[in-house]
């Protein structure tokens, strides 16, 4: 919290929930499954409603519950019948797991749902959000329920510039919202806070002038919802495995200048994606029509950059004949004069002394 709020800015939580929760009872979306407590209906539309729009949802739970109204029903279904029910709405391992978590329930638990939270997450399919939505929609249990739209409301009334791609911001968020939670209806709270998300407190163009709740809003008064939350992705590195060789000629040591990429302008080994010490010598001759021979392997070495990791394994090696670009082939002295990348540098300590 510290980052980006001033001390002094403190948020009111029980004003904010009580004026939410009063937004919530004259504004909130009537919806088929808020006009019922029964577990098994709730767990269905909030399952539908992982990877579906509330709109869509609306049809296909109305459905579903009049063809199979209990974990008895449920567990007992012919599965192509579930799958029928499901048909259009996508992501059919959804329906699969419900199946088999109403089979457990049924079959193991005696036809009693799952009342807690930790035993709502022991069912098939039943992540964090759903057991979190199920828990406090079906039971009154104080738990917030952390999704797109929770995320984005806590970055915004506490003006957090925390990434929310992150576990661990969701983890802090996942304290605040439980915290908020403490002193409310449950249900109330976490389906009024998906509610604003979903109509005023947007992605895009939020409609703050019609927020219930923006008095309180610290992004709002900063002028920063436009670029809150912030979202960033974090990128898996792509991995290269290369042979990496320090040549020499005589007592010259080859080294390359890289005239464009990641390395622009510094001087590098002679390295490839090559897959045996052959294979390098192979495709050196292709390159310089000169022959090359491998003579010691070292290790592998490894350098992370921001969005590469080379794994590059160090070879020493002999140049047999003269290259007849012999501008790439430097002294020991040279060499210490030159711009070389880091990477390469670690490849070069190696077979330098
Ligand atoms: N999205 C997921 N669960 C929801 C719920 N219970 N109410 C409104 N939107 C939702």
């Amino acid at each position: 919290m510290e980052k980006d709020m001033n001390v002094s800015e403190i948020i009111d939580i029980q004003a904010f929930t009580k004026t939410l929760g009063q937004w919530y009872r004259k504004n909130g979306r009537d919806l088929p499954w808020r006009h019922t407590t029964d577990p098994y209906c709730i767990w269905i539309s909030e399952i539908m409603l992982q990877q579906t729009q509330v709109e869509t949802v609306k049809g296909y739970y109305e459905r579903f519950i009049r063809a199979f109204p209990d974990t008895k029903s449920l567990a007992g279904a012919m599965e192509d019948e579930v799958f029928k029910q499901w048909e259009g709405l996508g992501y059919y391992r959804r329906a699969k797991h419900l199946i088999e978590a109403a089979k457990t329930v049924e079959y193991e638990m005696g036809g009693r749902f799952p009342d807690s939270f930790d035993g709502l997450l022991g069912l098939k399919g039943v992540g964090m959000y759903t057991a979190s939505a199920v828990a406090s929609i079906a039971y009154g249990i104080k738990k917030g329920v952390i999704d797109g739209n929770t995320l984005r409301i806590i970055s915004r009334v506490y003006n957090r510039q925390d990434n929310i791609a992150l576990d661990k911001t969701k983890k802090n968020y996942q304290e605040i919202m439980d915290t908020m939670i403490a002193d409310t209806n449950p249900s109330e709270f976490n389906q009024a806070m998906m509610d604003l998300g979903a109509t005023i407190c947007t992605p895009r163009n939020a409609k703050c002038g019609e927020c219930p709740v923006r008095k309180f809003c610290l992004a709002f008064k900063h002028h920063t919802v436009g670029i809150l939350p912030v979202n960033v992705k974090a990128r898996s590195k792509t991995e290269h495995y290369y042979i990496t060789a320090v040549l020499k000629y005589k007592d010259k040591y080859m080294m390359i200048k890289n005239k464009d990429g990641l390395l622009e302008n510094l001087y590098g080994l002679v390295q490839y994606e090559a897959e045996s010490p052959a294979a390098f010598e192979d495709q050196f001759y292709d390159t310089y029509h000169t022959s090359v021979r491998l003579l010691e392997y070292a290790k592998e070495v490894k350098h992370v950059f921001t969005h590469k990791v080379w794994h590059m394994n160090a070879y020493f090696g002999r140049i047999d004949e003269a290259l007849q670009n012999s501008d790439c082939l430097y002294t020991k002295e040279e060499l210490l004069t030159l711009p070389i990348s880091t990477a390469h540098q670690k490849v070069l300590k190696l077979f330098l002394e």
